[in-house]
């Protein structure tokens, strides 16, 4: 047996012989890139892409950014820095395919036609549709919409597994459903006699050991729209100001109390960045209570230093150029799988003259 992955995900990997999966995620660019997607999702993701075995695909949702009121000229800016982030964090473009939503139309098409499979009921009883409309005095028609378009990314390149942080997995419940309704919908026409293929397969979500990263205040997930969170590329000084006023343990008063790192969300932390060793270190110490909260939490960030140097610096080299030509490039590629399942979706559909 392999030694096991500091980066392993709670599913099991196919064996070897197992036919390649098509991985698939996505992000949207509404401000920085902090630890809690790169916990949850981004770093699952170089993972992936690094054990080779699948073929991984890994997109920028812009369309999915403009549910909610937004400034076009931030939008743009949060684009270009979420793909060189991206890139940093080891999303080689040469190794995967990594591009930006709208840059390939067909999304926003097939998100069309699931809707007319999608039923408005189970639109409205996604929790982040409530979280975000809540109390809002403009809800758009998107936002309502938003799993459609959701389920489109995943469906347009058929993907068969969606590496995601918890949050997203009501979506993808949404968007296997959606799979079986299309085919049963529309199944198309036999072929000497046999029932043809479904066009969807339908894809499973795969979490990774952290799916759920608590923001700064213990309130709730940590999240850029709550104001909870420490950006992966935020400067160490202030990086480490914000983690070392970090909630930790309410029932720990006193150095002498002992901790429970089981709630803890710095132990979560500790549990993806720090090596097994030094897990079995913070629990001693934490349960025994020999270390305070602060010195948990320095330990914490020089494991975090170790894996966060290196991006950085291969952030610093990266041109703007150079990363908007690969995501170029990217799209290119993933139009060539979008065109193809359009083509099959329109046939079964009915749609258009079949001329092409
Ligand atoms: P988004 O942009 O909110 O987040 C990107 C990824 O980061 C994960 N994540 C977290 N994981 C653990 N703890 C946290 N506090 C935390 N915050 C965020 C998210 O679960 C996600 O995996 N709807 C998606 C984007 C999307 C998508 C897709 C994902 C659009 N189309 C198709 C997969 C497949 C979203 O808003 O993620």
């Amino acid at each position: 047996m392999s030694q096991q992955s500091p980066f392993a995900t709670t599913m099991e990997i196919p064996p070897a012989a197992a036919k390649p999966a098509r991985v698939f995620s996505g992000i949207q660019p509404t401000g920085e890139l902090h630890i809690g997607n790169y916990l949850g999702a981004v770093r699952t993701w170089r993972q992936q892409i690094e054990e080779g075995k699948d073929e991984t695909m890994f997109c920028v949702v812009d369309a999915h950014a403009i549910t909610v009121p937004y400034d076009p000229k931030d939008l743009r800016k949060n684009i270009d820095d979420l793909c060189l982030d991206l890139i940093a964090c080891g999303l080689d473009p040469e190794k995967t395919t990594l591009f930006v939503q709208s840059d390939v139309r067909e999304h926003t098409e097939l998100a069309w036609y699931l809707a007319s499979v999608t039923p408005m009921g189970d639109l409205g009883r996604m929790t982040q549709f409530k979280d975000k409309g809540e109390g809002k005095d403009f809800v758009s028609t998107g936002l309502f919409t938003y799993p459609v378009l959701m389920s489109a990314d995943i469906l347009l390149y058929k993907a068969t597994v969606v590496p995601v942080g918890e949050d997203q997995v009501q979506h993808l419940e949404l968007a296997r459903e959606t799979v079986r309704r299309f085919n049963h919908r529309f199944p198309g026409e036999k072929v000497s006699g046999k029932k043809p293929r479904p066009i969807f397969v339908e894809p499973k979500p795969r979490l990774s050991v952290t799916p759920r990263i608590m923001g700064l205040d213990g309130e709730s997930k940590m999240s850029k729209s709550k104001g909870n969170t420490i950006g992966l590329f935020e400067h160490p000084d202030s990086f480490w100001k914000k983690l070392s006023k970090a909630y930790t343990d309410p029932q720990r008063l006193k150095l002498t109390d002992p901790g429970r790192p089981e709630i803890c969300n710095i132990f979560t932390m500790h549990k993806a960045i720090s090596p097994k060793e030094t897990q079995d270190e913070v629990v001693a110490n934490c349960t025994g209570a020999k270390w305070g909260c602060v010195a948990c939490k320095k330990v914490l960030f020089d494991n975090f230093e170790k894996e966060l140097i290196p991006l950085r610096t291969k952030r610093e080299a990266l041109s703007i150029e150079q990363v908007r030509q690969a995501m170029g490039d990217g799209a290119a590629k993933a139009r060539r799988i979008a065109v193809e399942t359009m083509k099959e979706v329109r046939q079964v559909m009915g749609l258009g003259s079949l001329a092409t």
